[in-house]
């Protein structure tokens, strides 16, 4: 990315409760960026949550919990620009403008779409058109790098083609953004030795009870192997998750008691339990308050919307104009 600040810009979807994978697969970086001094942009991907669930409960639910759990991991307000896409509706707008620029074969390609119809989502358009709003989404705000994990590669190749067609189209009214693909941390695994993820119910969450939080790690499948007897620190699952809390000297301490014998998978889930703790620890007790402070949320989520809102108003001024769209107020200028 280089040394000088950049424009990022990243989405999320509040499609279900934050976990692990989250954290170490994509918060943690976006957090780093903004820690670097980059000029970044968050958004809670509302609109495109929409494309999976219909419960009006859980969209908002799942909603505060991500605009909660990214300022309790430490989002600073005035650091980024965090705001709800909802509180920015401009990019419905763009989407449809980018839809008529569209080819519909670049959506067909989509894997991600096939992969939802795959795990049982109903197929509407809006899952099939979503790469177009993210597209939207990316293209309004003029970034120069979208972090983002390895399977939104594709999203953003299709973010690519669809610029490089409306500027070849209309005017040269949008950057090429690029993808910053986070895969510092390749796949996080769920309780179950898949990949962690909510569609497989395999996952530790960030903020739940401490109870619930306790019976995810004591449930994480292990091997047979009696207690005494030597085990497998790489084909472990409670070994694999605590190599991304622990350090160097303790990983290896932990790979030495497995190599030994006399160590049981019930005590690495304890000490496992304990490094959860000591790493969200504080979050966790920063998003009980928020809980209670729903106003706060609301203030810095309204703020970051009237920046963002303001970036995106700007650019759809000139999509409007390279389009030969025409509202009564461009008339009135
Ligand atoms: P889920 O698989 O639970 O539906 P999402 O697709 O909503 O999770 O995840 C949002 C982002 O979090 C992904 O784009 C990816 O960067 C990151 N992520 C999710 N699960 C993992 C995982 N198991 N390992 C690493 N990163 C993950
Ligand atoms: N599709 C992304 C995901 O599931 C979320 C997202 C929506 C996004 N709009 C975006 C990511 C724009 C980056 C940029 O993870």
């Amino acid at each position: 990315m280089g040394e000088k600040k950049k424009r990022i810009l990243s989405g999320v979807q509040p499609s279900g409760k934050l976990h692990i994978g989250n954290y170490f697969g994509a918060i943690r970086q976006h957090l780093r960026l903004m820690s670097e001094g980059h000029e970044c942009f968050y958004f809670i991907a509302t609109y495109h949550s929409l494309t999976s669930l219909s419960d009006a409960g859980q969209v908002a639910a799942y909603t505060d919990e991500v605009a909660r759990g990214y300022l309790a991991l430490g989002l600073d307000p005035d650091k980024a620009c965090f705001f709800r896409q909802t509180d920015v509706p401009e990019v419905t707008e763009l989407a449809w403008i980018l839809s008529c620029v569209t080819p519909m074969p670049l959506l067909q390609r989509c894997v991600s779409y096939k992969d939802k119809v795959a795990q049982g989502i109903a197929p509407n358009h809006g899952l099939f058109a979503y790469p177009v709003l993210q597209a939207a989404d990316i293209l309004i705000y003029k970034p120069h790098f979208v972090p983002v994990g390895q399977d939104q590669k594709q999203h953003i190749e299709v973010t690519q083609d669809i610029q490089t067609k409306f500027n070849n189209t209309f005017e040269k009214v949008f950057h090429y953004p690029e993808p910053y693909i986070l895969d510092e941390v390749a796949v996080v695994p769920g309780i179950d030795g898949r990949k962690m993820s909510k569609s497989y119910n395999n996952t530790i969450n960030l903020f739940d009870s401490q109870k619930d939080v306790k019976k995810a790690i004591m449930a994480i499948v292990t091997d047979s192997t009696p207690l005494e007897d030597p085990k497998d620190p790489d084909k472990d699952n409670v070994m694999a998750l605590m190599r991304l809390f622990a350090d160097k000297a303790e990983i290896a301490e932990w790979e030495g008691r497995y190599r030994a014998g006399g160590t049981g998978y019930g005590h690495a889930k304890k000490r496992l339990l304990e490094q959860f703790d000591e790493t969200f620890g504080t979050a966790r007790e920063k998003y009980r308050d928020l809980e209670n402070d729903p106003d706060y949320v609301n203030d810095v989520l309204a703020a970051g919307a009237k920046k963002a809102r303001a970036v995106a108003q700007a650019t759809m001024d000139e999509v409007r104009a390279a389009t030969g769209l025409v509202t009564a107020a461009s008339v009135r200028k």
